[in-house]
């Protein structure tokens, strides 16, 4: 394996973020591997979402880096950003599809707006982008005629539309019942390889975490900081932090909580 090959994707050095004068993240430093599964948890309010926000370019650091590839994501000027922004596929909390636009409708937009393919070329993409999510068939459908898991699978279909090389997800399985949730983490880890992309997302959801993670990063509301970074199994196993452990096993009432049955 060559050294460039190993180079992390995603560099965050020093990061302070808040709002009006008031810090929620302190010193916040980590790195993302080509082709991980990053999750980041935390308490409600912690800070995971802000951090999110200013990952994909929507709030700008009060101090600290972020680096993309070895460029200086926020050092850029706006076009320069932009354009390092194309490369991202965003999934919000909520996740929300246009609702008067069909599901075709809602996966061509970021097509037209920013690719320079032909109107057929956009129809055959969006078929295949919908058939990637294991919507195939459903590109006439409103958002509103459709289960909230098919919602959020089509909303991930519009968010890898322009085949990102990261893609982000702020709570990605909120909302939904446990089989749908299992159903968009098998997607996520399909997503990953067949588009080679980098996952970050934050989730709370302790069955996705184990499901796909391979590593999370603890963020915690009183220091705002990192207080833990690893393996979600090893960090259960042999974290030293209460805080992380606690996370980890909570609702473990059933011993057998996380072993298959067979
Ligand atoms: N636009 C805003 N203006 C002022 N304060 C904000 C704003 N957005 C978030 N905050 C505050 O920043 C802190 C972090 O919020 P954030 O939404 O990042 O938390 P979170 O970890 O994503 O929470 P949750 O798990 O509930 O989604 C909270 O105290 C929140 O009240
Ligand atoms: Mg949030």
């Amino acid at each position: 394996m060559t050294e460039s090959l190993v180079k992390p994707i995603i560099e965050v050095k020093g990061l302070g973020l808040g709002y009006d004068g008031r810090r929620v993240l302190r010193d916040v430093g980590f790195q993302v591997n080509k082709k991980e599964i990053f999750i980041i948890v935390g308490s409600s309010g912690c800070g995971k979402s802000t951090l999110l926000k200013s990952l994909i370019g929507l709030k700008e650091p009060e101090a600290g880096e972020i680096f993309y590839r070895g460029v200086n994501f926020w050092g850029q000027d706006e076009a320069s950003r932009q354009k390092l922004m194309r490369g991202f596929g965003v999934l919000y909390q909520g996740g929300a599809l246009w609702s008067s636009f069909t599901l075709q409708e809602n996966v061509a937009l970021p097509l037209q707006l920013y690719s320079d393919l032909t109107a057929a070329q956009i129809r055959e993409t969006v078929e295949l982008k919908l058939a990637l999510v294991g919507l195939s068939g459903y590109g006439d459908f409103y958002p509103a005629q459709i289960s909230g898991g098919m919602c959020k699978r089509a909303a991930l279909a519009r968010a890898i539309a322009l085949d990102p090389e990261v893609i982000f997800f702020d709570e990605p399985s909120a909302g939904l019942d446990p089989v749908s949730s299992r159903t968009l983490d098998d997607l996520i880890l399909q997503l990953r390889d067949t588009l080679d992309a980098t996952i970050v997302a934050v989730s709370h959801e302790l069955a996705s975490i184990f499901a796909v993670g391979d590593r999370v990063a603890f963020l915690d509301a009183e220091s705002g900081n990192i207080i833990a970074v690893g393996d979600p199994r090893q960090l259960r196993d042999a974290s030293r932090d209460d805080k992380v452990v606690q996370f980890l096993t909570r609702g473990s009432k059933e011993p057998d909580n996380d072993k298959k049955s067979g």
